[in-house]
């Protein structure tokens, strides 16, 4: 095991090499990377949650440091620029401790103007990347965002260094502990908002610094894929059916995505989220270099097709229901996505880092990721099948309407839906299921 500090060095030097070869290809000499500012409520003195850019990050951990930037130059030691104003409304946070101290070259300013006594004085070949609200008080110069700098940043970033994946695995940890809190919580009665603080308890974090905003989905709720409210209301025993925590944690900048499915007591709906487990396994056990990912959707949706059949909802062949697209109505989303410093992160669809695109196949229009797997990726493999009210009403005037168990779909609605997602990482040779590693520690 190598320490921080080594793994740290090692990601950085990759960084170097990723943004030497992404500036030689966009014709530029340096770039400037925004940590962006809290977006400003209108007509109000109030600013909404922010999120640090990622590109940033990726350089440095520094979540709480809006308007600071990286200013990278080849062959250079790169430059942390970090903005402390004298601010006797806020506190300005310190820099954390950490290997970056040593590794970068750390230049505090006061206000956002002297940012530029730290940048090359001759701007014309500087790339500025991140939300260009920061630059109008800054005014470093420069061209915003080039669109060449990007797709070459975004395809490498697929591709995790030992440091990333360290973060993610951290962020696993972290979010583990908010699942366990949340099970423990959901027997006991309690209600999705409260089940929303525990988890946020059990994490350490606020809701501002999740990668995403948690889904805690009780009963019918557990239908709307990304479901955002919190009922405050505890319910009695006989109305608890089942519980959809879809919630991950971050570290470093780094994200996890985790979701677990829970029935309320035993019985046909429990054995039905175990029949899912069991095929959420299988699939994550194909993660392999060189697979690509679309092919692993169709495995995944034949999959579907004969949980579907097998649990007498459909009365249809597997192959018939896959054809005719009866599986995508249970199932509206891909299997998955990249993971890193976003959720959803970027660079899914890139089949180069010129930016060729790699659309996903007519089939399955909303796949974000069509690249093939390779070595140092983190995907998420989160299958599931729901009970969409929408989605069933179509199919139920379909041609395919009368194939259908209406009787036990309706005594299976007010469960909403299962999904079980995990983070696997793609090896040299094989795969490393994060979440489950992390689970049965
Ligand atoms: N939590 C959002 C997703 O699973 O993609
Ligand atoms: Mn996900
Ligand atoms: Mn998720």
């Amino acid at each position: 095991m190598q320490s921080p500090a080594r793994l740290y060095k090692a990601h950085i030097d990759e960084l170097c090499r990723r943004y030497d070869q992404a500036l030689e290809a966009s014709g530029l000499d340096a770039v400037l990377v925004g940590a962006g500012l809290p977006p400003p409520v209108h007509r109000d003195d109030q600013h909404y949650p922010w999120h640090p850019e990622p590109l940033f990050l990726q350089w440095a951990p520094l979540l709480a440091h809006p308007g600071s930037a990286l200013l990278y130059r080849p062959g250079r030691k790169a430059r942390l620029l970090v903005l402390e104003p004298a601010d006797y409304w806020h506190q300005p946070a310190a820099v954390p401790q950490g290997p970056w101290q040593r590794t970068l070259d750390i230049r505090v300013f006061r206000k956002p103007e002297d940012l530029r006594r730290h940048l090359p004085r001759n701007p014309e070949n500087l790339g500025l990347l991140g939300d260009p609200a920061q630059w109008r008080e800054a005014r470093p110069g420069g061209r915003r965002n080039p669109g060449r700098l990007l797709t070459h940043l975004d395809y490498g970033r697929a591709r995790k260094t030992a440091w990333e994946i360290c973060c993610i695995e951290q962020a696993t940890a972290k979010a583990l502990a908010g699942h366990r809190a949340v099970a423990t919580a959901f027997k006991a009665g309690l209600s999705e908002f409260e089940m929303g603080l525990m988890f946020l308890a059990a994490c350490g974090q606020t809701e501002a610094e999740l990668p995403y905003p948690a889904i805690v989905a009780m009963n019918r709720n557990g239908a709307t894929l990304h479901y955002q409210h919190r009922d405050r209301q505890r319910l009695p025993a006989g109305e608890r059916h089942s519980l959809l925590l879809d919630a991950g944690s971050s570290a470093g900048g780094y994200a996890s995505d985790i979701t677990r499915t829970h029935a309320a007591r035993r019985g046909e709906f429990a054995s039905m989220v175990r029949d899912m487990e069991r095929t959420q396994q299988e699939l994550c056990a194909q993660v392999r270099p060189g697979v690509a990912f679309a092919e692993l959707q169709l495995t995944a949706f034949s999959a579907l097709a004969d949980l579907l059949a097998r649990w007498e909802l459909v009365r249809m062949s597997p192959a018939d229901m896959l054809e005719h697209r009866v599986v995508d109505s249970f199932m509206p989303h891909g299997l998955g996505h990249l993971l890193g410093l976003q959720v959803h992160d970027v660079g899914g669809n890139l089949a180069d880092p010129a930016g060729r695109r790699l659309p996903p196949p007519k089939r399955f229009p909303r796949l974000r990721l069509t690249r093939q797997l390779e070595p140092g990726m983190v995907v998420t493999i989160e299958p599931g099948i729901y009970f969409i009210d929408s989605l069933l009403a179509r199919l139920r005037k379909s041609r395919y309407g009368r194939q259908l168990n209406w009787k036990k779909l309706a005594s299976l609605h007010r469960h909403g839906g299962i999904r079980i997602e995990d983070n696997v990482l793609v090896t040299a040779d094989g795969h490393r299921n994060l979440t489950r590693e992390a689970e049965t520690h």
